[in-house]
């Protein structure tokens, strides 16, 4: 049983403004049935531009249909501007806090009102101009991305918790924890943890430092996820590999190579190391 704060009971055993606003203003849908969560919001502005009202109607657990109610209540008699501030982690102290596992309800809210503020604007904000990171439940790395950034994620673990990503077949955990170590980089802006010291490599050095690399760092983690990979050849900074196991067929197979491949490479071997693959 999770523990609620007496707020989340509230707003879940008293939703507010369930429903749907004819002719709205601005509309967002977010998540989907089969992923077992999903939000659609409508609004509706004022002559002074203002959120006059708001309306949702959710499918999901106790803790998204009160994030989904705490939204509107939130969000209610502010300008978009300010309606486009509102952060996952307001919604989660509206509620008086959330259980980890469970702030991915929040996350949901946050995304159904940025996309019916784009919606409003007439801007697109589609899944589908977005790489799928995680298939089993349809999320994407801008998602991540946010969520990492906004909520100060480290783990696989906190990204599952706050978007799902990687709760499922766990394919997708290369490709978070690459993810993570990028935005994390971004994030310290060049303070990032100590990296291994990198002096001028003769050839036979280099290529033995990749060996290395491929086999302490980067295939036991592909292996864990049921992928694997080859190193066929090394010309110069160009490392040429097939992939291997579920990584082959993977729709993300792109952002494996480059994410966490390459950036795995230039992070132990050198900074010019280009990963390519080959179908060998
Ligand atoms: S692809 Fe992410 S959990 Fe399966």
């Amino acid at each position: 049983m999770w523990d609620y704060t007496e707020k989340v009971k509230d707003h879940f055993l008293n939703p507010r403004n369930v429903g749907e606003i004819e002719a709205p203003d601005g509309f967002g849908e977010v998540g989907s049935l089969a992923c077992g969560d999903a939000l659609r919001l409508t609004f509706k502005l004022d002559e002074k531009k203002r959120i006059k009202d708001a309306k949702f109607k959710t499918f999901g657990c106790a803790s998204a249909i009160a994030s989904s109610s705490a939204l509107t209540e939130i969000i209610k008699g502010m300008t978009l501007e300010e309606a486009g501030k509102v952060t996952n982690q307001d919604i989660a102290e509206y509620l008086g806090g959330l259980p980890e596992e469970k702030m991915h309800c929040s996350v949901m809210g946050r995304e159904a009102l940025e996309v019916a503020i784009s919606n409003y604007r007439g801007q697109k904000l589609e899944k589908e101009d977005f790489e799928v990171v995680c298939n089993c439940f349809g999320v994407t790395d801008r998602e991540i991305i946010k969520a990492i950034r906004e909520n100060h994620l480290k783990t696989v673990e906190q990204v599952t918790y706050y978007t799902k990503a990687g709760g499922g077949c766990g394919q997708c955990h290369p490709k978070i924890e690459a993810i993570i170590e990028k935005v994390s980089n971004e994030i310290d802006k060049g303070v990032s943890r100590p990296k291994p010291e990198k002096k001028k490599l003769t050839n036979i050095q280099k290529i033995k430092l990749i060996e290395e690399t491929l086999g302490r760092e980067i295939i036991p983690a592909l292996k864990a996820d049921g992928g694997d990979l080859d190193l066929i050849d090394i010309e110069g900074n160009k490392v040429y590999v097939a992939l291997r196991g579920s990584c082959s067929f993977c729709p993300s197979a792109e952002i494996t190579l480059k994410q966490y491949v390459e950036a795995k490479l230039r992070e132990f071997v050198g900074d010019d190391i280009v990963v390519e693959e080959v179908r060998a």
